[in-house]
């Protein structure tokens, strides 16, 4: 539970940034008195942290130090890289690539907002150091590396990764093994990052979308619920929700209309929803889809209609409200934060 505790945490600090709090709290008819650019800085410093392999030179906590850099080694392949988990040293990649999607939609909506705090180019290094990951674990079209690390054995001994000497197994989904929701969310991930670098590396840009499609070809064509990463990061949500969520990113990227008729040809899948978490994408999707109704798609009315749903669950004067709110204007799904603030109390 620690685990999944602690990446909610994040997760809630992402979406804080795409939900804009201070607009929020101004709303309210009350003068903000938090420093979200601080709270801001800090969401992004945390991925630094996080880091494992080689650091480079530009590194900002310093007491870090390079680690796990035999990662993959027992299968032939280099997985240095990526970020750990929380506060383990397991890298799952399933919610590591949905959160490289979420750190990639903030990018995509709020770049002068992030940039006017000069946040930007930091927030772009984090992407990208989880981006290359998923390239380096996508060595075949029919073949993904998805985690390093036993989470058990991993659990049972809390060392920093620099000293680490627990197992550093590694589990592969493949044709014959599938796991469309880490495939489908890698793909998600690595279309939203695309968007992300277009303008800033257009090279690198083409090369993520290229890995996002066939990705996405392998999470479609090979159908299989991802139990790999299970007691810790279990499907409930079934992968529906993140083929619709890859299919939305991927038109959003490449702008090709055979992914917008996915989606339309799957809407029966889309489903209301009260969460928006690494399990459960459907109110992402239904977001993303949303926009492109209000563009004129009026056969995306389904997905608009979901989003809706999640809106009124979220609007503290809407009749259904489901969601909590921080003072500071986070959303706090299953009232986590307050669980923390007891903690610390
Ligand atoms: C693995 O790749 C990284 C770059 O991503 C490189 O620095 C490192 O030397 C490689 N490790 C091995 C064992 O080849």
């Amino acid at each position: 539970m620690v685990i999944h505790g602690t990446h909610m945490v994040r997760v809630l600090v992402v979406w804080c940034i795409v939900a804009s709090p201070s607009a929020r709290a101004m709303n309210h008819g009350y003068a903000p008195s938090f420093d979200y650019k601080d709270a801001l800085s800090k969401a992004i410093l945390f991925f630094e942290g996080q880091r494992s392999g080689k650091l480079p030179s530009t590194q900002r906590v310093k007491w870090r130090d390079d680690s796990a850099l035999f990662d993959g080694e027992s299968k032939g392949v280099n997985l240095s890289g990526g970020y750990y988990d929380a506060g383990d040293n397991v890298k799952f990649g399933w919610p590591m690539a949905y959160t490289i999607c979420l750190l990639s939609w903030a990018a995509i909506e709020y770049p002068r907002q992030i940039n006017s705090v000069n946040q930007l180019g930091y927030l772009h290094s984090e992407i990208r150091w989880g981006s290359d990951f998923i390239l380096k674990a996508h060595v075949s079209s029919t073949k993904l590396y998805t985690q390093v690390g036993d989470g058990n054995r991993d659990h049972s001994c809390w060392e920093r990764p620099e000293d680490m000497d627990t197992p550093r197994t590694v589990i592969e989904i493949n044709a014959h093994s599938p796991g469309t929701e880490v495939a489908a969310e890698s793909a998600a991930a690595l279309a939203a990052a695309s968007i992300v670098f277009k303008s800033v590396d257009s090279e690198y840009s083409s090369k993520l979308l290229k890995h996002s499609k066939s990705l996405f070809e392998f999470a479609d064509k090979y159908r299989g619920s991802y139990q790999g990463s299970c007691p810790f990061y279990c499907s409930y949500s079934g992968y529906n929700d993140e083929l619709l969520w890859a299919s939305a990113w991927l038109h959003k990227a490449s702008g090709e209309s055979r992914y917008l008729n996915y989606a339309i040809s799957n809407q029966r899948w889309s489903q209301a929803a009260t969460e928006f978490s690494w399990d459960n994408k459907f109110v992402g999707a239904q977001t993303l889809l949303a926009k492109e109704y209000f563009a004129g798609r009026s056969d995306l009315e389904t997905f608009k209609t979901g989003a809706d749903s999640f809106v009124c669950a979220v609007m503290p004067k809407s009749g259904s409200v489901q969601i909590r709110t921080t003072p500071g204007e986070l959303l706090d799904y299953n009232q986590d934060c307050y669980h923390i603030q007891d903690m610390i109390n």
